[in-house]
């Protein structure tokens, strides 16, 4: 067995040029496929550290080439190989140099009858999961939870850690807690009661690429919401939790409805603590969720809808690379609108639409001075794929299918989709394969330029831009009351959903004054709203207004909420206040820096201008 030349720790990290089909992964699946992995996990709370044994079953495109793994951070121990029948023997392996980013390459010489290859490992530190401390969760006991997408797999178990590869997996993890081991896959063990010897199986029979195989423990509970879904929790949130999703039958049902049968078996929500980086992730069969989501009265479970969506646009139908990350998200948040409309009208799928666009408008404005960063079709090498994350693949990838509905009819376009999702099962596509889908089609529909949305900026032309009566309602109610010809009591509030609140809050930003503040905090306790996207527009608001009786309370969020979509907009808010903000700001972060996610870390250090030590 050779010596692996680790690259040396004191030697700075340069810049790795990519070989491969995917600028953010070493991997040649063109060359050497990963097919199935064994994964042998332990987890232990005691040293926050994954001790772990990944099995792979290959595929030797070209008999000459080594397979290529990526990894981050990992210790490797050992490697080995075997053919199909016998025992491993050590292999003789590498790990190339280090990049911030993209890890390092490992790769595995293989003799001629190698079809199998062992590699034992350890992840320490790693950026792809996050331990908590029992402070971070509604209980006593720690939590852990991965979160890879985009390419964070790498840095807790070596893989092709590109979306264009997929695989089965099998797995095994033990955990020394008397804690519950969920994954994105089929459990094998009794949900009512934990095994007592704390180890947990769990079997993935669909292809499924790295980015999706998603682990957590915790002190969860499960509870039933329909014949194949259910909803896992800390005790103290499973009620709450439970009540909240009670409608998440109901969309499984639509969803089949609209574009064909859900794939994957069961599909469960696990409800995580607040620290999580994003609303939700589309773990298969079992969504990740943060627990702001659970707004008392189910008027946030678009998010649901979103991640149930994923598992056709995104799960079953995947990006080949990041570079096509709308095909992902764009086509999941026009699906998700469809299921709200399903489940609960046209008016409050128009109004999320509305708020999306919105979104959408400040994103552009955001990076006004990278036209390509508009573009629906990224060119990210170079570039960490996080740096491609705004509402343009969202909100301009799901307004380029409204405008393809509204110029083939709905009965035309649904059946253009049926047929994506059929055709392209269980693999990977470029955006060129949506082009070709269109051209089979028949082509674009008369007056969409697909070339405009897909490579160029902004809105083209004749997009079917979102409008709603009841945002215009609103509308008028805050010009009256900007142009005082209306009071705050006077606002017809009664009626009015959490999406026109945050409608009428975002149309005051910039236009508000403190006392104007303080008087809706008066009428209608904004301070105090336990509806986490009502709030978090609110404190906007009220730092931008300068409304002192409103800081508390955004501390309090700050500290105790990670999702970075809530998080960004009010450090930056803080920033843009000028030397006083930007000191808050930066006390504030100091406290909650150690409990947030290194995704929203990346970001966050930025905003706040954090730098280390
Ligand atoms: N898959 C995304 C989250 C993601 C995207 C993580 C890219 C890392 C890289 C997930 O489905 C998502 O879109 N979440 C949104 C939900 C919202 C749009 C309903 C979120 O977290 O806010
Ligand atoms: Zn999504």
């Amino acid at each position: 067995m050779s010596t692996p030349p680790q690259s040396s720790t004191s030697r700075a990290p340069e810049a790795v040029a990519v070989p491969g089909p995917d600028p953010h992964s070493y991997a040649r699946p063109d060359q050497v496929r990963v097919r199935h992995v064994d994964l042998d996990w332990d987890l232990s709370f005691a040293q926050r550290a994954l001790a772990g044994r990944a099995t792979y079953r290959i595929e030797r495109v070209d008999p000459a080439a080594p397979l290529v793994l990526d990894t981050r951070e990992l210790t490797v121990e050992s490697v080995s190989w075997a053919p199909a029948e016998g025992a491993f023997q050590g292999a003789e392996w590498s790990l190339g140099p280090a990049d911030p980013r993209l890890g390092q390459s490992l790769t595995v010489a293989l003799p001629e009858p190698a079809t199998r290859v062992r590699v034992v490992y350890r992840a320490g530190a790693s950026d792809g999961l996050q331990w908590l401390d029992p402070a971070q969760t509604s209980g006593a006991h720690p939590f852990l939870y991965s979160q890879s997408q985009a390419i964070l797999a790498r840095t807790f178990w070596p893989c092709q850690d590109s979306p264009g590869v997929r695989t089965t997996f099998d797995a095994t993890v033990r955990v020394d807690r008397d804690l519950r081991v969920v994954m994105s896959a089929e459990d094998h063990s009794d949900r009512a009661a934990r095994p007592a010897d704390r180890t947990y199986r769990f079997h993935m029979p669909q292809p499924v690429p790295s980015y999706l195989v998603a682990i957590a423990a915790g002190d969860l509970e499960f509870r039933d919401l329909g014949p194949r879904s259910g909803v896992w929790a800390e005790p103290a949130v499973l009620e709450r939790a439970a009540w909240e999703l009670a409608d998440t039958e109901k969309m499984i049902a639509a969803a089949e409805q609209l574009y064909g049968p859900y794939r994957w078996g069961r599909y469960d929500v696990l409800i995580l603590p607040p620290a999580f980086p994003f609303g939700g992730m589309e773990n298969p069969r079992l969504t990740f969720a943060t627990p702001t989501i659970l707004a008392g009265d189910r008027s946030l479970v678009s998010l649901v809808a979103h991640e149930l969506a994923h598992s056709w646009s995104g799960n079953l139908v995947t990006n080949a690379t990041w570079a096509d990350l709308w095909l992902n998200e764009g086509f999941t948040t026009y699906f998700e609108r469809r299921l709200v409309e399903a489940l609960y009208g046209p008016e409050r799928a128009e109004m999320e639409a509305s708020l999306g666009l919105a979104d959408l408008r400040v994103d552009f404005a955001d990076v006004a001075a990278d036209p390509a960063a508009q573009h629906l079709r990224r060119d990210l090498s170079g570039h960490d794929p996080d740096d491609g994350m705004n509402a343009v693949p969202y909100d301009k990838g799901a307004l380029l299918l409204r405008t393809l509905e509204r110029a083939w009819g709905r009965e035309r376009f649904d059946a253009f989709l049926q047929a994506w999702f059929e055709q392209h099962a269980f693999t990977s596509v470029t955006t060129d394969d949506f082009l070709a889908e269109l051209g089979r089609a028949g082509g674009a529909p008369e007056g969409v330029d697909v070339r405009a949305w897909i490579d160029g900026p902004g809105i083209p032309d004749g997009a079917a831009l979102p409008s709603t009566p009841a945002f215009e309602a609103v509308d008028r109610h805050v010009a009256e009351l900007l142009a005082g010809k209306a009071r705050v009591t006077q606002l017809p509030v009664k009626g009015w959903s959490p999406q026109e609140w945050i409608h009428f809050l975002q149309r005051l930003d910039g236009r508000a004054d403190p006392k104007l503040l303080a008087r809706l905090d008066e009428a209608f306790g904004l301070t105090r709203t336990g509806n986490a996207e009502v709030l978090a527009v609110w404190l906007r608001l009220s730092i931008g207004a300068d409304y002192g009786p409103a800081m508390g309370r955004l501390e309090e969020f700050l500290t105790r909420v990670g999702r970075r979509k809530f998080l960004t907009p009010l450090y930056k808010a803080l920033v843009a206040r000028g030397p006083d903000g930007a000191k808050r700001a930066r006390a504030i972060y100091g406290k909650a820096r150690a409990g947030y996610h290194s995704l929203a870390r990346d970001v966050l250090d930025e905003v706040v201008g954090w730098s280390a030590g």
